[in-house]
């Protein structure tokens, strides 16, 4: 939810280079963007509502070397430009633009407007700007004013924060992600001597220093990546300080500083970028035909141990949200069939309610694309306040999530930049499925499986069946209903194909329990009702095949998404046969479909309408 990318360092570019980098964090929030560039002592700012990705970054080509720039999900206020960020103190030297929410705003906006401050927007974030100029007057220092202003927030936040006097970048966050990212020049410092890392800005392991020449602060890593892999990670509670030569972290409560390695990421631009495709979202539906295998290729070591804390658990929770959480519930049905084993899944937005029956020996998976979600990072503190054990299975190595679990999964799938996951999903499965699988002391057949599985999804994506599905698509495209079926683990895969058509075309569709549709929502069925069923070569497939036919005999025109072909089908979605891996495969013609549909229905895939790919507030 908002992306925040700022910069300060030797490039004199700082304007253009903000408004590029912005452009890869549009997926966390694209209704309004704006920025601010500091040009000696004037600062540029232009805001606007709209995509960044159509901002003509050349035209922020002043001569500077610090710039700030935000593209927006708005929560308080609506899509206007003046509620667009950044936001400016009073007299226009102060520019903060913000990620999160300032829950106790109105009281800090009060007590302001009694000592004299005028406020332009619907924002939470305006009272920032004014806040740190009220500090900065008792101060005069730009660093202890936003210090001193966060201190009075209460709730979720991440900032970034210029100064017309100050040749520094001032960020904090709480809750919301920040990282920075160290532009290293390839001289060695020769300042800096042997190595060593009490320096905040030295690197780990290496035996001379080099000197950096600016540092990006971004809410995420794409951000900067085609400028540097080495970064520095931000914990909650804690801001920075740079003028882009050094840098100095701090704990905000007890302003003490706090020691920083760099850490080296291992993403390629070219991982992050469409390459040749016309959306991210279909792009990251193909690189499934490696990226599962990159899930599959865990360390026997790791999975057995957990598989070991499960077998150890006095209760295991699985949470996550949307298709990871959708994910989660499919590993239920994967730990019972495969493992004779109970986990509990519960939407981690729901999860707080659970601390009931937590303890310490209990056990929580959480399972995120980003590592950033809000209510999972809530649903672990709950655990961790009652001494759980938490495990992360995440895509994004050292985010949150990632840092505060106690144990990590990497899915590896490679960065997800489409708001609508796909490639992240099927790594989580493949993940889950191998634990499972370790769990009934079996974990070589699942490897087996899943990497046979993999092979035949490889297959599956020739340009042909893509093709298929496109026409597929065109027909279908003018449906206003959509109803989707399935069980066991094909039923959370019913409920994400839902959302994965909701979110990207806009078509109204619902996923059910196949054997739950008698019970209520077979009364919405008519002639010709579109009805996609998801069936696999199991111990359910018999039951599916009748519930089809319910919906046929009301109407409904079946899609079946199957290895075989069955006669209660009007059109038939050939998938491989997969054992205890359907569900992986069965979902990925429902997420191409999907794509389809949004295309041919004239919407832009990666970027639906109010969504925001990392939901960074609660
Ligand atoms: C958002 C995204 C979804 C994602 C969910 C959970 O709603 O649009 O695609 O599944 O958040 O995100 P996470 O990063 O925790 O997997």
């Amino acid at each position: 939810m908002c992306g925040i990318f700022g910069y300060v360092g030797d490039r004199r570019n700082a304007g253009t280079l903000v408004v590029e980098g912005l452009k890869n964090l549009e997926y966390r929030g694209y209704d309004s963007w704006g920025v601010a560039c500091k040009d000696g002592g004037a600062l540029h700012v232009r805001k606007d509502i709209g995509r960044i990705g159509n901002v003509d970054s050349s035209e922020f080509d002043h001569d500077c070397g610090i710039a700030i720039a935000h593209t927006r999900w708005a929560t308080h206020g609506g899509v206007t430009q003046i509620n667009a960020h950044p936001h400016l103190s009073c007299d226009g030297t102060i520019a903060v633009i913000h990620n999160g929410i300032v829950e106790n705003y109105e009281k800090i906006r009060s007590d302001l407007k009694k000592k004299g401050h005028v406020f332009l927007s619907e924002t939470d974030t305006e009272v920032i700007p004014h806040l740190i100029e009220e500090e900065y007057r008792r101060t005069k220092d730009f660093a202890a004013a936003v210090r001193s202003a966060c201190l009075r927030f209460e709730g979720r936040y991440a900032i970034l924060a210029l100064h017309t006097e100050s040749n520094t970048l001032v960020a904090a966050r709480t809750g919301s992600p920040l990282i920075v990212g160290v532009e290293h020049s390839s001289t060695p410092n020769p300042s800096s001597g042997g190595g060593g890392e009490t320096s905040p800005s030295s690197r780990g392991g290496r035996s001379r220093r080099m000197e950096v020449n600016g540092y990006f602060i971004a809410s995420d890593i794409p951000a900067f990546l085609e400028h540097t892999n080495t970064v520095q990670y931000l914990d909650d509670g804690e801001m920075v300080v740079t003028d882009g030569k050094g840098i100095l972290f701090s704990d905000i409560q007890t302003g003490r500083e706090r020691p920083k390695r760099e850490v080296e990421i291992t993403w390629s631009v070219e991982q992050a970028q469409k390459g040749d495709f016309e959306h991210y979202m279909l792009k990251e539906i193909m690189d499934q035909k490696e990226s599962i295998a990159r899930a599959v290729n865990q360390s026997e070591e790791q999975i057995l141990k957990v598989a070991k804390a499960i077998r150890e658990a006095k209760g295991t929770f699985l949470v996550g949200c949307g298709t990871a959480g959708k994910a989660c519930m499919a590993a239920e049905y994967f730990f019972s069939v495969i493992a004779e084993k109970h986990v509990n899944f519960a939407p981690a937005s729901e999860f707080k309610l659970y601390h009931h029956f937590l303890k310490s020996e209990s056990l929580l998976i959480v399972v995120s694309q980003s590592g950033e979600t809000a209510d999972v990072l809530e649903a672990m503190r709950v655990a961790k306040a009652k001494g759980s054990t938490v495990l992360a299975i995440v895509n994004v190595e050292g985010s949150t999530i990632a840092r505060e679990a106690d144990s990590i999964l990497l899915i590896n799938a490679g960065p997800e930049r489409a708001v609508a996951s796909t490639k992240a999903l099927t790594g989580q499965l493949a993940v889950l499925l191998l634990i499972a699988y370790a769990l009934a002391d079996n974990l070589r057949e699942g490897r087996m499986l899943l990497l046979e599985t993999c092979a035949k999804i490889n297959d599956m994506l020739n340009p042909r069946y893509v093709e298929r599905l496109r026409d597929f698509a065109e027909h279908i495209k003018n449906e206003e209903d959509l109803y989707i079926i399935g069980k066991s683990w094909n039923y959370p895969m019913a409920l994400e194909s839902a959302i994965k058509i909701q979110e990207v075309s806009y078509v109204h569709a619902e996923g059910f329990a196949g054997g739950e549709l008698k019970h209520g929502p077979i009364a919405l069925i008519e002639e010709g009702t579109p009805c996609i069923a998801l069936i696999g070569n199991d111990e359910v497939t018999q039951d599916m095949l009748s519930n089809a036919m319910e919906l046929k005999a009301r109407g409904a025109s079946i899609i079946g998404v199957s290895p075989e072909r069955y006669g209660v089908f009007d059109e038939w979605i050939k998938v491989p046969n997969a054992g205890a891996a359907q569900a992986i495969v069965n979902i990925i013609p429902i997420q191409v479909l999907a794509y389809f549909l949004a295309v041919k229905r004239g919407k832009d895939p990666d970027m639906p309408r109010n969504l925001a790919k990392s939901v960074t507030v609660k």
